[in-house]
């Protein structure tokens, strides 16, 4: 899909995006982000890039573990931002996040910008992820983190026995259901099931230049998270 056709796919379904999300993963996808920001450790003064923010939930989950951070939320879709700022409005937080529209294939930022770059369910959306995981370890600075959150398939044999035909039969109807547009969870479906798996992953991180490299699976691995560095020059 082209980046056009992501950015209004997710534009159609913004309203209803938290929800359906919520519903699906039974309320891990709260966790999960929660986790991501433990994992970035935050400090007082360092700079954070969310990209494919959406509705802008990575970015909160900063602004609230780390009062003293610089975010910036990034996204292709004016709607879902839209949503994110109606978010951080009412937790008081909208001066915390500064929200933009932008694509993460050219990221409008110098190089060495930002100590953390986190993208959770974004990878995916990407239809060229090399460049966008090139384009991460520009924007970050010596010594930076990347983390990125993305569905997988679970490494487990009897968890893919529940898991696959939930994620094939069930989630389109269910999203559908919620969103109003069943579409979005079809591409959902066949945009995890055509994911990469983690080997994989954890070498294109590797071709784009970070060090360290490693992963954990998060609910039994129907999600990954993965994290990169960049080294202290
Ligand atoms: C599945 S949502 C994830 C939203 C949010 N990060 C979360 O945790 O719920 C994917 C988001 O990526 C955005 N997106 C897709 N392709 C993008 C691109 N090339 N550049 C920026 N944002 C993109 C979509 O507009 C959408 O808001």
């Amino acid at each position: 899909m082209r980046p056009d056709e992501i950015a209004q796919m997710f534009s159609q379904i913004a309203h209803r995006y938290d929800r359906a999300n919520h519903i699906l993963s039974f309320n891990r996808d709260r966790a999960w982000r929660k986790i991501l920001v433990q994992h970035a450790a935050p400090k007082p003064g360092e700079r954070l890039l969310d990209l494919c923010t959406g509705t802008g939930d990575v970015a909160i989950e900063f602004a609230k573990a780390c009062p003293e951070m610089e975010i910036v939320g990034l996204d292709l879709s004016e709607e879902m931002l839209r949503v994110a700022r109606e978010k951080l409005a009412q937790l008081s937080l909208d001066h915390r996040v500064r929200l933009i529209v932008g694509n993460a294939l050219e990221l409008p930022f110098a190089e060495n910008s930002f100590e953390i770059v986190s993208q959770a369910f974004g990878l995916r959306n990407l239809p060229d992820r090399a460049r966008g995981l090139k384009e991460i370890y520009r924007v970050l600075s010596p010594g930076g983190r990347a983390l990125i959150v993305e569905f997988s398939i679970p490494q487990s044999f009897l968890m893919r026995l529940v898991y696959l035909p939930y994620l094939r039969y069930i989630v389109p109807i269910v999203g559908g259901m919620v969103s109003g547009s069943r579409a979005p969870y079809e591409y959902l479906r066949d945009s995890i099931e055509g994911f990469p798996d983690r080997a994989q992953i954890l070498e294109e991180l590797y071709e784009a230049g970070f060090r360290p490299v490693g992963y954990r699976d998060l609910t039994l691995g129907i999600a990954t998270l993965y994290w990169g560095g960049k080294a202290n020059c």
